[in-house]
Order: C-alpha cells, then sequence, then structure tokens
C-alpha cells in the first residue's frame, strides 16, 4: 500500500444523524431508501471494533512502545495468524493509522510532508528528492516474492519507481523516510521450498534485525501460518510474539460471552439508526442465528450486519430480525472453515481474549 494512501484514509467518516422511532414511522419511501443509502455507505466505510481487536491492538501498541523505548539488545516482533478473512488485515491497518496519525497529527498535510526536500547519491550522481516522511509502511507480499520484489515494493510503497530498488538499499530508504513500523502482511505468499523463497526469507530477517537497531518495529500477518514452514523458523519465532485470530465460536462459556460482547457493541453501534429495536437486538436476539450463518467470520459478519440493517430501513421494519438474517446469502468460505483446521499439532498459545491466543517468544536461546 502506498505510505500516501494511508495517510489520506487516517480518518473515517461520520455517521448518518440518528433517527427517532415518530421520525422513521413518519418518512416516506424515497426518504427511506435515501436513509438506507446513507447507512450503507457509512458501514461500507466502518471499521467495527471489537475488544478482540482492542486487546491486539494495545499489545501491539505496548510492542511498539517497548522496542523504541529499549536502547540495545534485540527488538521482538508479533506475528499475526488466523484463517482467511479473519480481520488480520483490518486490524493491521487500524493499527498503522493510529501510528501514523500519532506522528504525522490529525492535520498533516501530505503536499506539506512531501516538499521536505533532501539530497541523495543515486547511480553515483547527487540528486534532489523529496521524501515522503512515512511513519509507516505497509506491505503485502506478492505470490513467490523474492528479494528483487521485496525491495521494489518498499520502493513502490515510497513513491519511487520500480528501478530505483536496484539502485538504494532498502534499508537506507526505510531509515530515510523516517519510517516506525513496519507492516509485512500475506507472510505465507513466501515460498520457502524455493531457493528464491528461501532468500526472500533471509534477506526480510536481515532487514528486520537492522531496523530493529533502530528500535524500530515489525508485524508480520499471514493467513494460517501455523501450517507454513515460516514458523519452524527459530530465528522468526524466537523473537515473535505470536498472536492468532481465531473466528468467534460458541465452544466454551467465555467464547460465547465473547461473541455476545461483539454482537452487542455492533447492535449499539447501529440502534441509533433503527429506532424500533430493543436493545439485545442482536446479542440478545439473533446470537445463535449470526454465528450460524457466519461462521465467527469477520468479513461474513460485517457483511451480515450491514446487508440486515440497510434491508430493515429499506422495508421500514426500522429493526433486525430474523428473517433480515436468513436473507443475506452466507459466505462461502464458511463452508471451507473445516480445511482451515487441519492445523499441525502445536501446543496452545495463550489466550488474549477467547477469539485470539498469543505465544511468547522462545526464550532459550534459539535464533
Ligand atoms: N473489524 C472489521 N470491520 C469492518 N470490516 C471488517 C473488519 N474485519 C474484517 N472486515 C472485512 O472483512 C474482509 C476480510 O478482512 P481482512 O482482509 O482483514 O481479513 P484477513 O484476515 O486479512 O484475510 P486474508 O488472510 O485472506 O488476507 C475485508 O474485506 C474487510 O473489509
Ligand atoms: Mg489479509
Amino acid at each position: 500500500m502506498k505510505a500516501a494512501l494511508l495517510h489520506r484514509q487516517a480518518y473515517t467518516p461520520p455517521p448518518p444523524d440518528p433517527v427517532t422511532s415518530p421520525e422513521a414511522r413518519a418518512m416516506s419511501l424515497p426518504a427511506r431508501a435515501r436513509y438506507a443509502r446513507d447507512v450503507r455507505r457509512w458501514l461500507n466505510g466502518h471499521y467495527f471494533d471489537s475488544e478482540r481487536d482492542r486487546n491486539i491492538r494495545d499489545f501491539l501498541g505496548r510492542l511498539i512502545e517497548d522496542n523504541a523505548e529499549t536502547l540495545t539488545g534485540t527488538r521482538e516482533v508479533a506475528i499475526i495468524g488466523g484463517p482467511n478473512v479473519a480481520g488480520k488485515s483490518t486490524l493491521l491497518y487500524q493499527v498503522a493509522m493510529a501510528v501514523h496519525r500519532t506522528h504525522i497529527g490529525l492535520d498533516g498535510d501530505p503536499a506539506e510532508m512531501a516538499r521536505r526536500t533532501t539530497t541523495r547519491r543515486i547511480a553515483g550522481h547527487d540528486q534532489s528528492v523529496h521524501p515522503t516522511h512515512a511513519p509507516v509502511l505497509f506491505l503485502s507480499l506478492e505470490a513467490a516474492t523474492t528479494v528483487g520484489k521485496f525491495n521494489e515494493l518498499i520502493v513502490e510503497a515510497l513513491d519511487y519507481d520500480k528501478a530505483v530498488a536496484k539502485k538504494v538499499s532498502a534499508l537506507d530508504l526505510l531509515l530515510q523516510h523516517g519510517v516506525r513500523l513496519l507492516i509485512i502482511d500475506d507472510l505465507h505468499q513466501l515460498i520457502l521450498t524455493e531457493k528464491l523463497g528461501r532468500q526472500a526469507l533471509d534477506h526480510l530477517k536481515a532487514v528486520v534485525t537492522a531496523l530493529g537497531e533502530y528500535g524500530i518495529t515489525v508485524i508480520f500477518a499471514g493467513a494460517n501460518l501455523h501450517t507454513h514452514p515460516v514458523m519452524d523458523d527459530p530465528q522468526v519465532t524466537g523473537r515473535a510474539y505470536e498472536l492468532t485470530m481465531n473466528p468467534y465460536h460458541a465452544d466454551t462459556q467465555d467464547a460465547v460471552r465473547a461473541w455476545q460482547r461483539f454482537l452487542k457493541e455492533s447492535g449499539d453501534l447501529l440502534i441509533p439508526h433503527l429506532p424500533l429495536a430493543g436493545p439485545g437486538m442482536l446479542h440478545n436476539d439473533l446470537p445463535g442465528l449470526i454465528l450460524a450463518r457466519t461462521g465467527g467470520r469477520m468479513q461474513a459478519m460485517v457483511n451480515l450486519l450491514r446487508r440486515a440493517t440497510v434491508a430493515a430501513i429499506e422495508d421500514g421494519t426500522w429493526t433486525v430480525t430474523e428473517d433480515h438474517v436468513r436473507a443475506v446469502p452466507t459466505a462461502k468460505l464458511t463452508a471451507d472453515e473445516v480445511t482451515n483446521k487441519t492445523a499441525r499439532t502445536r501446543q496452545a498459545p495463550r489466550a488474549l481474549h477467547p477469539a485470539v491466543t498469543v505465544r511468547p517468544p522462545l526464550k532459550d536461546g534459539a535464533g
């Protein structure tokens, strides 16, 4: 992701005004359609926060601060795992934006940032460059990432021409642009059965180690990493907190409560726009049905909540009912879930939240 794009996205549009039940009852069909459209637009850009995500963000926030404050020694990294569409990348965008904001400020102007000019030696010549201050770099690895492709990702995220990757070191670029947090998403794209993939991992580890010397934090994420050989590398796991984002489920009392708390928080967000809803619309009235329809996966849940809410406004019910929930098509991935559960037998990490587990780094000197 381009560093400048992150800057533009680091704010969220406000929700439409709430409606009262008399206003809702009096609303004409076209007015309802307009209101439903506004709610849809808002929800399409809305990040559904939860205790699960707050726990992870707090954890990562502390890690970033600790790494920046520690003077010497190896910096710790975090690896976020979990099945597809669990919400890993979405959560990391939030982390990225928060760190970005703390460094740039809410009113930071991208044009102003780009005006800082320095001179750099490229291909034997002094050249004037305009480095964008990019406190956070968010890279998504591509299929079969190689050293060259990884460097190109960095260069492109910072808005240079791809060719620059061959002329300057990725590390120098990261430092020059003031990167404090490097997020490397889709780590599962490293193919370690191939030489180029193993070289890419070695390069990545070298970059991470070098960044650590400057107190810069690296966060990795990827789908189903627990089954990926990258997790067998003690140099990766030896200094990494491994966090696993699992789908919500109802296997234990704690898990049920976490699920209901998520639904309550989402309901509290939606109810001002659904004035005929009772206070327990989602978490008391529909928890089992919504879990069954979504498999507890963020993508399916968010999609269902958006669509059911919009439908409830459009049809004038002004509260989400069982019918609305059933009318949303179930996500295809729910059926594939079973395949993702074929994990290698590893000892279960410590639970940070029923839907999040964390495994601390190995302290036995591995790596
Ligand atoms: N908290 C959330 N609020 C709103 N939308 C979300 C949230 N979490 C996930 N989503 C939506 O669900 C979809 C999948 O989420 P995301 O891409 O973050 O999953 P992922 O775990 O990174 O999956 P993958 O491993 O396939 O990359 C996204 O399109 C995103 O819009
Ligand atoms: Mg992702």
